[in-house]
């Protein structure tokens, strides 16, 4: 018998997450380290605002968010030095265009030599929400904007431009014991109502993959097929919030039936073929630090609805961010970006970032932290409320303003809060908090960046602070209850 043959009856480990990473680190960076106090002081110096905490006193992990902090393969570093910083159609632009295509289908970027522009390159996501929005804001009013989940900035952009933006997450969502691995689908029922009632109101529907409002949970194709249906026979364009489109495509080839043995390519490609359009910041499944971009399907339902739009993206894109060929990248960032579309729909990378995901969620769980299960692809969440279940905080001490606090000056991990404080409003008139149904903190995972042992210090911190939970004081907000998008730049002390 030969070794192929025998190694045919060896099963494969029973945890992936056990399996040894799919790269090595090819440089690293040492921490500074600082003592507790010392961090204590530096975070009440910035009113408990985990935002504003420099982030070289991180001792542990930055678990802000995976967005914008992935680290870069040396071929990605290699790419920066082709980058062609040259004002016009420099080389990299070409070769995004390529990748593009390749990637997402080959109408998403015409060659700009026909004269048809409908690839629109910017330096984030949130700045090709702000050109899409205030554009389409224009062309009529009264407009609601339905999406399984709405990204703060994204529903920020809509309601600035007068529109509503309206969240449909599915059912399965609010049952705990549901098995569904698709909880970040669209809730169906709810979404046909609306059409029947207001399909006039609704300029175009968004689809978030995955859906990072709800836990980053993923939409099934099935889900994704069954829209893009019903919102065709309405003739109204479909788009994605496409960020996490890689990870969205391993869990429907790990857990949907029928697409087992197809590669993540061919899924990208069919999840891609339903939709006009797409937004997508690219600090994310792009893995680079910077990036984003807005395309139109050509001669989709998009373009033939809004025929003109191109033309007035185009104006605004460079006003607002330079030339078609650029966006607001430099041609570096471009190169970078190109290489990391090659590298993020590989499939032994997304398991090994998806498992360290479950498995950070699972160690947690283990030690009796309330987590949100099953986990998605990006990141784990406490629930705040479960947390502290047994202690008498109440909505308005915010105990995720406070956990977050104490997380960052006791162990030097920082996370972000996403609950009644990010969430929640002030009403002036009665001065009162409008309290948000969901209260998480997030725990977001850059890509690349950190190994096991990392991540297990943070479940180990996460412990020790949950047995003692009932010696966390709550917070009050001491400045920047009232605005928009607060959690940003609201300032906080503990109340006892
Ligand atoms: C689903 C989603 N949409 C849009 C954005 C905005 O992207 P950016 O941070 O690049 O502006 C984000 C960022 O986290 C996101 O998660």
């Amino acid at each position: 018998m030969n070794l192929g043959d025998i190694i045919k009856n060896i099963p494969e480990e029973k945890d992936l997450s056990l399996r040894a990473r799919p790269y090595f680190n090819h440089s690293v960076e040492m921490k500074k380290i600082f003592s507790p106090e010392e961090r204590a002081d530096a975070l009440e110096s910035v009113g408990l605002n985990v935002f504003y905490f420099p982030s070289e006193m991180i001792t542990g992990c930055d678990l802000l968010s995976d967005s914008g902090i992935s680290t870069m393969t040396s071929e990605q570093w290699a790419a920066l030095h082709l980058g062609d910083e040259a004002y016009g159609s420099n080389r990299g632009y070409y070769l995004l265009m390529k990748q593009i295509r390749e990637t997402f289908g080959h109408e998403f970027f015409n060659d700009p030599s026909s004269g048809s522009l409908n690839a629109f390159i910017f330096h984030q996501g949130r700045s090709c929400e702000d050109t899409l929005f205030s554009v389409l804001g224009k062309y009529g009013s009264d407009f609601v904007i339905p999406n399984n989940g709405h990204f703060d900035t994204t529903a920020a952009h809509i309601k600035a431009n007068d529109m509503e933006a309206l969240d449909l997450f599915c059912p399965e969502l609010k049952d705990e014991h549901s098995p569904s691995h698709f909880k970040g689908n669209m809730d169906v029922l709810r979404f046909k109502e609306l059409l029947r009632i207001s399909h006039n109101r609704i300029p175009m529907v968004f689809l978030t993959i995955t859906n990072n409002t709800t836990a980053g949970h993923p939409v099934s194709m099935e889900n994704i097929k069954v829209v893009a249906e019903l919102t065709r026979s309405y003739k109204i364009p479909l788009f994605f919030d496409a960020c996490r489109f890689a990870e969205n495509a391993w869990f429907i080839k790990r857990y949907e039936q029928g697409y087992e043995d197809k590669t993540i390519e061919d899924i990208v490609k069919e999840m891609f073929s339903y939709v006009d359009g797409f937004t997508i910041s690219f600090k994310k499944d792009g893995l680079v630090n910077m990036g984003g971009g807005l395309f139109l399907k050509h001669n989709g339902l998009f373009m033939k609805k809004f025929p003109d739009m191109p033309d007035i993206l185009v104006h605004h894109q460079i006003i607002k961010e330079g030339h078609p060929t650029y966006g607001g990248l430099s041609g570096r960032d471009i190169m970078a970006l190109t290489v990391g579309l090659k590298i993020v729909t590989k499939e032994e990378y997304l398991t090994y970032r998806i498992s360290q995901v479950q498995d950070f969620g699972k160690t947690m769980s283990n030690l009796g932290i309330p987590v949100l299960l099953p986990t998605g692809g990006h990141a784990v969440y406490v629930d705040v409320n479960r947390f502290f279940k047994d202690t008498g905080m109440k909505p308005d001490d915010f105990g995720g303003i406070a956990l977050t606090a104490v997380l960052l000056a006791a162990y030097g991990h920082r996370a972000c809060e996403l609950g009644h404080f990010a969430f929640g409003s002030y009403d002036q008139s009665s001065q009162k908090e409008i309290v948000p149904e969901i209260n998480y903190v997030r725990f977001g995972i850059p890509r690349l960046r950190y190994e096991k042992r990392d991540l297990d210090a943070v479940a180990e911190a996460m412990h020790v602070l949950h047995e003692c939970r009932d010696k966390i004081p709550g917070v009050k907000v001491i400045s920047g209850r009232g605005l928009s998008l607060r959690h940003f730049r609201a300032r906080f002390r503990f109340k006892k």
